[in-house]
């Protein structure tokens, strides 16, 4: 054996050790007497299938205040700030900020991650920059590239070419905006485009749909429809979806299972829903983040993402997907213990499966996996605590020591 990681608890609260050989997960059983040139003592912790972002911008990441901080704190500020940014940034600078966020991302243990890149940049820094940090960190971390037409499909001059010369240079997924596009209906094309030149390379969508208030906002209708038409079922996600925090409850009864029909998987972003939307209303102010349960109950697969580490959108993040899902279950008030244990689910094995990955810890599986100084999942969402190993592809990764006070106060 090449790992053995000892007396660990599983995220459904049984005990058993797994071994680990030729990267692949060997055996996961209680009491497994086997010689490892590696033990990992995991005794009473939580033993964890990986976190997976289902959602990140990569080629923005770890850029805040260039050239301003956003002041107004809105979605399209934050589009302006980026199109400057865009193209004052190298190729270098963008190589040199990503792997400094995967490094942080993979110590908390995050070994998946669909990132949005923009394909709209008219020096193409952003794709070149992005495909070669896939292969750097591709021994330790997937990332699913998305061609990403940041400025609209058809409101960018060339969008479509460049979403075409990004797949074509090797990135993964179709990528969209409907509801940045001039009109309803160019959104509407946005989409039949999108699910048409998935559907002729066999490749997946990811599109950002409904990223508003505007309760009128159709887009997932189109997609759904679309998915439908175009027999993508499975391979779609919608990310965001926030306008359907302020739709009519009659028209999302209706959509609720058009969207199951399709097989659309849902990504809400929390920490960045929670703060780019709402901020037009005086109060009560929306809370700005897709219906979570009731797309659940409607039997919608739901992940979280994070978005956004510290650029144009958002100034805080730390790549913990802890921190997303502690989040997401506030605000989609999703604090009974089932469902604080879907929320985790929603950062590690859900989005694993949107994104088609050979996540799980079970035999013949990657040997990818994340030990966490907490006892269960709940406490790990409640304390965020240190990643106290992180395994990927049957190597450690990462370590992080437990936090530790040394308590003075007297009591
Ligand atoms: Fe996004």
């Amino acid at each position: 054996m090449d790992i053995l990681v000892k007396g660990g608890v599983l995220a459904d609260g049984t005990q058993a050790d797994i071994a680990i050989s030729g990267g692949r997960i060997a055996a996961v059983e209680p009491g497994i007497d086997a010689d490892a040139a590696e033990v990992i003592d995991a005794t009473g912790k939580l033993v964890s299938a990986p976190f997976v972002d289902p959602h990140f911008h990569m080629d923005a990441t770890l850029s805040y205040g260039q050239p301003r901080v956003n002041g107004s704190g809105t979605l399209l500020e934050g589009i302006a700030l980026w199109g400057e940014l865009k193209q004052q940034q190298s190729r270098d600078d963008i190589v040199a900020r990503a792997l400094d966020y995967c490094r942080q991302a993979v110590a908390k243990g995050v070994l998946a991650i669909r990132s949005h890149v923009d394909v709209t940049d008219e020096s193409f820094n952003t794709v070149e920059a992005l495909l070669e940090v896939r292969d750097l960190v591709s021994d330790t971390l997937d990332l699913q590239l998305v061609a990403f037409p940041q400025d609209g499909w058809f409101r960018a001059q060339g969008a479509e070419a460049a979403v075409i010369r990004a797949l074509d240079a090797g990135v993964d997924v179709v990528g969209g905006i409907p509801h940045f596009e001039r009109t309803m209906a160019d959104g509407a094309a946005s989409v039949r485009a999108a699910c048409e030149l998935a559907a002729e390379r066999g490749l997946r969508v990811d599109l950002h749909c409904d990223e508003s208030d505007d309760p009128m906002s159709r887009h997932i209708e189109t997609l759904a429809a679309e998915t439908l038409r175009c027999g993508l079922q499975g391979r779609v996600a919608g990310s965001h979806l926030t306008s359907m925090h302020s739709m009519d409850n009659y028209y999302v009864a209706k959509i609720l299972p058009l969207i199951a029909e399709a097989q659309v998987a849902a990504i809400p972003n929390p920490l960045i829903n929670i703060t780019l939307q709402g901020r037009m209303d005086t109060y009560p102010k929306r809370r700005g983040m897709t219906r979570v349960p009731e797309l659940r109950a409607a039997g919608v697969t739901v992940a979280f993402g994070q978005d956004c580490v510290r650029d144009p959108w958002y100034p805080l993040g730390s790549g913990d997907m802890l921190d997303v899902a502690h989040m997401g279950l506030h605000v989609a008030l999703m604090t009974a213990p089932d469902q604080m244990r879907a929320a985790y689910q929603m950062v590690t094995a859900t989005p694993a499966e949107i994104m088609g990955l050979d996540f799980g810890l079970a035999p013949g599986k990657r040997a990818s996996l994340v030990v966490l100084d907490a006892p269960d999942p709940i406490e790990a969402l409640r304390l965020r605590p240190a990643r106290l190993a992180v395994v990927s592809n049957g190597r450690i990764v990462a370590r992080t020591a437990p936090a530790q006070t040394a308590f003075a106060g007297g009591f």
